[in-house]
């Protein structure tokens, strides 16, 4: 069987299919697992977890590029002053926040999650996925350029601004966790640690840690301001759900692969995680907002971090910390679905259509 080095775990030591002697290295769908799986990672089909390779399919019809955006307004915008201080204040902190973050996640994803998965159609989709990462980095590193900010403020900000610096402070040792070389899955302890940081990484960081800023950039272009940045975020958003949704799939997938994981001291941690995650993320809404600027103020965003964190819990399976909380910004939910007629702000460039363009007809 041709295998690679691949963590140890691509050669089966036995016949994948036991009944199969005459082939005996072919995959059996049954004997697929997301991780610590012993069939031949090379192979993507037989497929087990097929909403993985439905949602890589479905992400590269999302395909965009951010050049397509064109940025000619909020230039004009930002350089003739159109702005207030406030408003220019969210666009700094914003990019500030994500320049860097999405580079953290494509390590993440390349150095850390994606050695320790063993479904190759889950290895398909983060593949995607780093790709996403890079094109996110580029739409920042587009507006930075764009606007003709100072890069080494706005690139350097996780190290110099407290309430950027300190929601990286808080994701950063799980992803150097999986980082690790020495990391491998295997035992319960690390089979936990490589869950845990799947949910600080899908339900946290893409879930939570990112919505403060896109309501703060799609309320700007909603007001017909920097509505070529609001694009560009729009496309993001549409992305990063994605990317949710799919970690979703895969932590609800190993948690049904291997329940043992689940234990009452286990959940008992993430309930830790989440409130501190969404004391973070508040604390850089009130930064970012330090008085009420485009309808939203910082009160808002504690009700709505709050409802976001409830979702994030349910959907894996725990049980709400927030009872009760609503959403005070109803208008995401429909820049979220995407179910709209056409390019909510009308900044494309051209005509022509990749498969992602904002064209849900
Ligand atoms: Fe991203
Ligand atoms: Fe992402």
């Amino acid at each position: 069987m041709l295998t690679f080095e691949d963590n140890d775990i691509a050669a089966p030591a036995v016949p994948a299919n036991p009944t199969a002697t005459a082939m005996p290295n072919r995959v059996n769908a049954v004997d697929k697992r997301i991780i610590n799986g012993k069939t031949d990672v090379n192979q993507l089909v037989p497929f087990k977890h097929k909403w993985a390779w439905e949602k890589y399919l479905a992400q590269c019809a999302n395909h965009w590029m951010p050049q397509e955006v064109n940025m000619q307004r909020d230039i004009e915008q930002w350089k003739t002053g159109q702005l207030s201080e406030d408003e220019m204040r969210i666009v700094k902190r914003n990019l500030g926040f994500f320049v860097t973050a999405d580079s953290l996640a494509a390590n993440n994803i390349v150095l850390g999650t994606y050695r320790q998965i063993t479904s190759p159609e889950c290895r398909q989709f983060l593949l995607r996925q780093a790709f996403d990462e890079a094109i996110h980095t580029h739409a920042y590193q587009y507006i930075v350029e764009s606007l003709g900010l100072d890069e080494g403020e706005i690139f350097n900000a996780y190290n110099e601004i407290a309430s950027i610096r300190d929601k990286d402070e808080f994701l950063i040792p799980f992803i150097d966790a999986l980082c690790n070389p020495a990391f491998k899955t295997g035992t319960l302890e690390t089979d936990q640690q490589l869950l845990k940081s799947l949910i600080v990484f899908a339900c946290i960081m893409e879930g939570l840690f990112f919505y403060v800023g896109f309501v703060q950039i799609l309320a700007l272009g909603r007001q017909n301001k920097m509505t070529g940045a609001a694009e560009q975020y729009q496309y993001i958003l549409r992305d990063e759900s994605m990317h949710c949704n799919f970690g979703i799939d895969l932590i609800n997938t190993i948690k049904l692969e291997n329940p043992e994981l689940w234990t009452d001291s286990f959940k008992a941690s993430l309930d830790e995680l989440f409130r501190k995650a969404v004391d973070l993320e508040y604390a850089y809404a009130e930064d970012t907002m330090p008085r009420g600027v485009l309808g939203l103020n910082a009160p808002q965003f504690k009700e709505y971090l709050r409802f976001i964190c409830n979702r994030r819990m349910q959907q894996i399976g725990l049980t709400e910390l927030f009872p009760g909380a609503s959403n005070p910004f109803p208008w995401m939910s429909e820049m979220i679905d995407l179910k709209k007629e056409k390019n909510f702000f009308e900044t494309r460039v051209t005509e022509y259509q990749t498969g992602g363009a904002l064209n849900w007809d």
